[in-house]
């Protein structure tokens, strides 16, 4: 039995100081083999010519790895704020796979341990990354690129369609032993196993302030919308008690057994 533990979008200070008071004992309740994190939403950044306002930073991520997170994951926010040169310097961080290849960072790794290869791509989908090229080729690719040299493969699928999402899982049914979605902060209750052994949800959830818009100050959003033109008032994130976006996905052999939520 291998056991994996995936934690989505962690969003802000908030998310990331839940996840250190969290995860040790989520560890001893759950033994987990491999813990991976989506961590595209942990900082503000607001870097001049950046791609958007949110994304990783090397804080951040140390404080993930010193927690004894394996990997992390990302998504449209792989490349915002200044940072990610540095960030993908470490190959347990991947940005989405299908992405251009001037882009920094790499899209798949594979985790080792006790002697169990997980491989663990990340995806994006149009609907979430401008761009992005098509996620089945590139899955296709990276598998067929490992051979048998992985026992499982995990996929972070990074998209606002459900149907997308799905069409996916289907398509990669029985090939990965986990397509998980991220991106829409907004955890989805269909968490099942696909006929051929692949665990699937629709998105994850977040690990972030639930109070406001997928971890956000809803101010300057509504200005924005009212007036349809940029507000004024800060991007910041919301506050609130703390929602734990979080599934656990048991495997025998290459496929799944069972994927289950970690309630709040
Ligand atoms: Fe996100
Ligand atoms: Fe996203």
């Amino acid at each position: 039995m291998t056991t994996l533990l995936f934690v989505g979008d962690i969003v802000g200070e908030a998310g990331l100081a839940y996840l250190e008071e969290r995860l040790p004992r989520l560890r001893a309740e759950h033994q987990p083999d491999f813990v991976i994190a989506n961590a595209e939403n942990m900082e503000i950044t607001r870097h001049p010519g950046s791609m958007g306002h949110c994304g990783l930073s090397p804080q951040g991520v140390a404080r993930l790895f010193a927690l004894g997170v394996d990997a992390i994951t990302g998504g449209n926010h792989s490349w915002d704020g200044p940072y990610f040169q540095t960030v993908y310097d470490d190959p347990r961080v991947i940005r989405p796979l299908n992405y251009s290849t001037a882009a920094p960072g790499q899209g798949a790794l594979v985790l080792e341990k006790d002697g169990l290869r997980l491989g663990v791509i990340n995806v994006a989908s149009r609907t979430a990354l401008r761009w992005a090229d098509e996620p089945l080729a590139a899955f296709d690719a990276q598998v067929a690129a490992w051979g048998t040299s992985v026992d499982r493969v995990l996929v972070d699928f990074h998209g606002e369609s459900v149907s997308e999402k799905l069409t996916f899982a289907y398509a990669v049914d029985g090939r990965a032993a986990a397509v998980l979605g991220t991106h829409t902060h907004v955890q989805t209750n269909d968490m099942r196993v696909l006929p051929q052994g692949t665990a699937y949800v629709s998105d994850v959830g977040m690990t972030g302030p639930g109070e406001g818009m997928q971890g956000y100050a809803p101010e300057l959003f509504v200005e924005t919308m009212r007036a349809r033109l940029p507000g004024s008032s800060p991007f910041a994130f919301a506050s609130g008690p703390v929602e734990c976006g979080a599934v656990v996905v048991r495997c025998e052999g290459s496929r799944a057994v069972a994927i289950e939520r970690i309630p709040g």
